[in-house]
């Protein structure tokens, strides 16, 4: 297949490109679009055909249901069986932004998009871009990351690029993704909602709405039988790059020590080891391939840059990647969440 990738300018959109990739949605293609969390991979949410495009060209499983994308909070009427209160009142609040909703599904919902589930996840993304996308194409867009299944997902034009070009009919560039991780997903299907994957809206703003909602228990543990994650996609191996990823915890002083004695090992070994640095960490690794995800002062530094981050280490053909831990408060829980994935719960405590 040949992709069309069109790069544009945030501030200033080419109205004829997004008609026309709306136009492409429309009719059953696929288009990558970036959003303020993470790229996009969209096809009409409503057609099975166009739905079943995106699973085979990102090698998803079945089972693994979609987000629908709308652009104004109208548009959720038709999709959904009933609003609840309290869902309504996460929409308000955090609409348009990186928040999906799970409600009940009506029956215009096609199997392939809710993936046989009775519901269905619905989200208003803030992205220009997104936004006129889907206003473009008169119809919900439904939309994974716009990553080959298992890998990170792409926060740049350039990655989405690396996974899916000659898999789709476009691709749109924009900025660089704002948060970098997925949005938080939300269960409003029961009582209490649960957080189903954590993300840039945090647990404590979601309790400035409803003071009972928490966090899946399953999604920080290591998989297991106790423990089954409620959103189908939390149970993959997943965010994960090339070369392993092990995540050493606890104290800051000892986890630098740490890191430092496996990277001589490692280097003993004549192995090439990337080391998952941050602002204040950094100048401590005398040896092996440092980068920085930013400052620990704003995490939001650390989320957006996190994917990106474990996508160029493969870049640098490292063998083994080892990162510092972050504190499981406001995004540092989705940041974890997403660390601990990609290494699968390798961690080593200090
Ligand atoms: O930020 C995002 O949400 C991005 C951008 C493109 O909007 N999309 C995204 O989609 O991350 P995806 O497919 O990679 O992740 C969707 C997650 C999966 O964990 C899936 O299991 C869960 O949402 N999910 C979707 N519908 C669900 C449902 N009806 N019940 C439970 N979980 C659901
Ligand atoms: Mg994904």
């Amino acid at each position: 297949m040949n992709t069309r990738i069109i790069m544009l300018d945030e501030s200033n959109l080419d109205t004829s490109v997004i008609e026309e990739a709306g136009k492409v949605i429309r009719e059953g293609g696929l288009v990558a679009f970036p959003t303020e969390t993470v790229y996009g991979l969209g096809a009409n949410a409503l057609s099975n055909d166009a739905v079943k495009k995106i699973f085979e060209a990102k090698g998803r499983p079945q089972d693994n249901p979609l987000i629908v994308h709308i652009s104004d909070i109208g548009e959720i009427k038709a999709l959904v069986a009933e609003v609840p209160d309290i869902a309504e009142r996460f929409m308000k609040r955090f609409w348009p932004g990186p928040m999906t909703v799970i409600l009940p599904k009506s029956s215009i919902i096609p199997d392939a998009t809710s993936a046989g589930l009775p519901s269905v996840g619905i989200r208003m993304p803030s992205n220009v871009i997104a936004r006129a996308l889907i206003t473009a194409a008169g119809v919900p867009i439904a939309a994974p990351s716009a990553n080959i299944s298992g890998r990170p997902s792409p926060t740049d034009v350039q990655r989405c690029i690396e996974d899916l070009d000659g898999r789709v009919d476009y691709i749109l560039g924009g900025e660089m993704s704002d948060i970098g991780l997925e949005s938080t997903v939300i269960d409003c299907t029961v009582k209490p909602t649960c957080v189903l994957r954590p993300g840039g809206i945090t647990l404590e703003m979601l309790k400035e709405v409803d003071p009972d909602t928490y966090i899946d228990p399953a999604i920080m543990r290591k998989p297991g039988e106790d423990f089954k994650p409620k959103a189908p996609g939390m149970k993959y191996r997943h965010y994960a790059p090339k070369a392993p990823v092990k995540i050493v915890q606890g104290d800051l002083k000892k986890t630098i020590a740490k890191i430092n004695e496996m990277v001589q090992n490692y280097i003993d070994g004549n192995k090439v080891v990337g080391i998952m640095a941050t602002d204040e960490t950094k100048d401590f690794y005398p040896r092996g391939v440092v980068i920085s995800l930013g400052s620990r002062k704003n995490m939001i530094n650390i989320s957006q840059s996190l994917f990106e981050t474990l996508r160029s280490f493969d870049d640098k053909k490292v063998d083994v990647i080892i990162s510092e831990s972050f504190e499981e408060k406001g995004v540092g829980v989705a940041i974890m969440n997403r660390l601990n994935k990609s290494a699968a719960f390798d961690i080593i405590k200090v």
